[in-house]
């Protein structure tokens, strides 16, 4: 098996933290989600990665090089935007397939614990029956934001509807991962093209479409929601019972953990604070003394000073907090920002990398 993964979108809904790193990059428990990705494609035996990047393309080549968990990995770079087809045709040339094997592609910026090679195994008998694609399905309650299918028993796509406005049969959505044979290339073309507009209907409409349920975690991390969701869903499967201590941590008695806890290597925490239920704290983050963090995703190398309450929401990279801050509602701050003592950012303030902000905001509102 081979894979191509769609990494080149701007990821404007998670700006400022996208300012600084792309979408693939941001941390999920302490790890980029694409590192994720990668593990679990290495581990169903796909031996070789295209990712099609495009924006702030030299991070992913600086993170990852040549090679991930054994899996080989090409970049193709766009000369600009191409949608979710157009990139897929553009690899082509870079890929070694041979006739018979699958092509996974996906989205890059899904969480998922799907078994790859189950996905290979059901596209394999979607084959025998003339198809060209199978979709990993995912039912959901509110289907309006996704891409909705109808299957019939033999588990072929009847209908592929973008997005619907009126009522729809199915619950089951496109969850962006899919296995292709290799006459898909057939179905794409090398221009700004919409798999789910124009390549998916028109598979549907010839009968070469198939679908696979998938029933275990999935989800993206579009928006600031998503993105805490994920976070919060990969921590709980982690860190429940107690905290996860990732290396040496500093801390005494009296700070109390409410698990899911999660601490990166080298953490320290001052007395009398409170962390959790729901924080994750990267790498070198010092807390200072009588804070409060819940529902909270911390980035690495962040200092925090004596007395400060952040709470559903995200602090960037090397952020500087002084004392008695706090930080609520979804409120993001970007990497490098400097947060004065004393200020209160509330309901959704997202301050842009490297800002010094000396004054309290009430959002939803950017400083920049
Ligand atoms: P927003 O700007 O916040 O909508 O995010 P985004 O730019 O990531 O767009 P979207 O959420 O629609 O993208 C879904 C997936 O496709 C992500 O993994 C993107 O990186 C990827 N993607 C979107 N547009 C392109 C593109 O033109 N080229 C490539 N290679 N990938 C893309």
């Amino acid at each position: 098996m081979k894979a191509v993964i769609l990494a080149g979108g701007p990821g404007t809904r998670l700006r400022p933290l996208t300012c600084t790193r792309p979408k693939l990059l941001m941390p999920i428990a302490n790890r980029p989600l694409l590192d994720w990705t990668f593990e679990r494609l290495s581990w169903a035996g796909v031996s070789e990665v295209i990712l099609a990047v495009n924006y702030l393309a030299e991070s992913f080549q600086q993170y990852f090089g040549k090679e991930r968990y054994g899996v080989k990995i090409k970049y193709s770079r766009e000369p600009r935007a191409m949608g979710t087809a157009g990139p897929i045709k553009l690899s082509e040339k870079m890929l070694t397939l041979d006739e018979d094997e699958t092509l996974i592609a996906m989205n890059g910026d899904i969480w998922c614990d799907l078994d790859f090679s189950m996905l290979d195994a059901v596209h394999r008998k979607s084959r025998e029956k003339g198809g060209v694609a199978t979709i990993t399905l995912y039912e959901v309650e509110d289907v309006s934001r996704y891409g909705v299918v109808e299957l019939d028993r033999e588990g072929r796509v009847k209908a592929f509807v973008e997005k619907p406005g009126g009522k729809v049969r199915s619950r089951l959505i496109n969850a962006g991962i899919y296995a292709f044979s290799r006459e898909i290339f057939d179905y794409l073309e090398a221009r700004k093209m919409s798999m789910e507009r124009e390549v998916f209907p028109r598979l549907a409409e010839e009968k070469r479409l198939y679908g696979f349920q998938h029933k275990g975690e999935w989800g993206d991390i579009g928006k600031f929601e998503d993105y805490l969701r994920v976070n919060f869903q990969v921590a709980e499967a982690l860190a429940a019972g107690k905290p996860r201590i990732e290396g040496s941590a500093e801390y005494n008695s009296t700070v109390k953990f409410v698990p899911p806890v999660i601490l990166g290597e080298n953490v320290k925490v001052g007395a009398n604070s409170k962390i959790g239920p729901y924080a994750i704290l990267g790498r070198n983050v010092k807390v200072g003394e009588s804070c409060q963090l819940t529902e909270t995703v911390v980035f690495d190398n962040v200092e925090m000073g004596g007395g400060c309450l952040v709470k559903s929401s995200i602090v960037g990279e090397g952020v500087s907090i002084g004392d008695s801050v706090r930080i609520s509602g979804g409120s993001v701050i970007g990497d490098l920002a400097i947060i004065a003592s004393n200020v209160k950012l509330t309901r959704k303030v997202y301050v842009c990398p490297r800002k010094e902000v000396e004054k309290s905001a009430v959002g939803p509102k950017r400083l920049v």
